[in-house]
């Protein structure tokens, strides 16, 4: 059975396309929402090939040599826009094209390879409208190629944008972004595990986060204290969060297996709940988008404010 995804944004994420702005239409990328959800064969290959990665997965996130591989992945990113200079070229590479994907706790094919990558920027497009819109600096904490940051700066030309990130490739690139077309957007060297307490946000800003606090290996106490430090107004996350996938569903148990094995971040979201119960803040929305790659749901998305005068 074919469904088509685009007429029916609002349902896939509970969010109001109405947000979207007149500039954030022209972003919407064309691709072809439609997809199967896998007959019992398929299904039981793909599980079969997400055991097998399961089992074979050497990365670790937060080793050390993992620093190394995040500065050459971005440093061919930055020499790739500098031929190119579009901003297909800022593309994550560890966002590959794949037709079969996790969508609705069920294993999908999809008619575009680059499905993902499209719902994620269509989701992208209604939440920055919908939260960013009122601040005028916006942070990004581990920015990587600075796809984000782009998108902002053609939703809101008129803010102040800034991309943090631990490896310089990344910075270079978000301030080759910025000279190129003319945005006013800087990148910077920051690191989320040990956070350079001296370096003061602005009032009236926004942090965001993008598959960054997954990265941290659950050593998130630094980062927390260096938010909640600072004067912003709130703080937006979409990132995978462990707690959230329901171990009774065979594709959610599959991710939490996965998630555990890279070694990425858990207990992010019990540490802002805890922070919530005494009063330091407020938690505004938890979403799980319910879509992502065969091995994990990368996009739930948490909104919480600091409480003020509660620190
Ligand atoms: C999965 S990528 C996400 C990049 C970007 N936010 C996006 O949406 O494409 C993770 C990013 O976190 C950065 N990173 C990893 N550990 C970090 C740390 N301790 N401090 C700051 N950035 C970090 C990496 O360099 C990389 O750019």
């Amino acid at each position: 059975m074919i469904y088509n995804v685009l007429g029916d944004v609002k349902d896939l994420f509970n969010i109001d396309v109405d947000n979207i702005s007149f500039k954030g239409i022209d972003l919407i990328p064309e691709g072809d929402f439609s997809y199967r959800i896998l007959d019992d064969k398929e299904r039981d290959e793909v599980i079969v090939n997400i055991l097998k990665k399961i089992e074979s997965d050497n990365k670790i996130v937060g080793m050390p040599e993992r620093t190394d591989t995040w500065s050459k992945g971005w440093l061919e990113s930055l020499e790739e826009f500098r031929k190119i200079g579009t901003p297909t070229s800022l593309i994550p590479r560890y966002m590959k094209p794949n037709q079969f994907m996790r969508l609705n706790r069920q294993f999908v094919y999809t008619n575009d390879p680059h499905f993902e990558w499209h719902a994620y920027q269509i989701f992208k497009l209604c939440l920055f409208t919908k939260y960013l819109k009122d601040f005028k600096y916006i942070y990004e904490l581990g920015c990587g190629t600075g796809h984000n940051l782009l998108t902002l700066a053609q939703l809101f030309p008129e803010k102040i944008l800034y991309g943090f990130d631990f490896v310089k490739s990344s910075s270079d690139l978000v301030n080759l972004i910025a000279s190129k077309f003319n945005y006013n957007i800087t990148g910077d060297l920051f690191d989320m595990l040990q956070p350079d307490m001296s370096k003061s946000l602005k009032p009236n800003s926004v942090v965001l986060t993008c598959g960054a606090i997954e990265q941290l290996a659950s050593n998130t106490t630094p980062i927390l204290e260096y938010l909640l430090s600072q004067p912003i107004e709130l703080c937006v996350h979409l990132e995978p969060i462990y707690e959230l996938y329901e171990e009774t569903n065979l594709v959610d148990y599959l991710a939490m297996k996965f998630h555990i094995k890279r070694g990425y971040t858990v207990g992010y979201l019990p540490k802002l709940q805890e922070l919530e119960k005494q009063g330091k803040i407020d938690i505004l929305e938890i979403k799980r988008l319910s879509f992502g790659s065969l091995y994990m749901e990368g996009y739930t998305c948490i909104i919480w404010k600091p409480l003020k005068g509660q620190l």
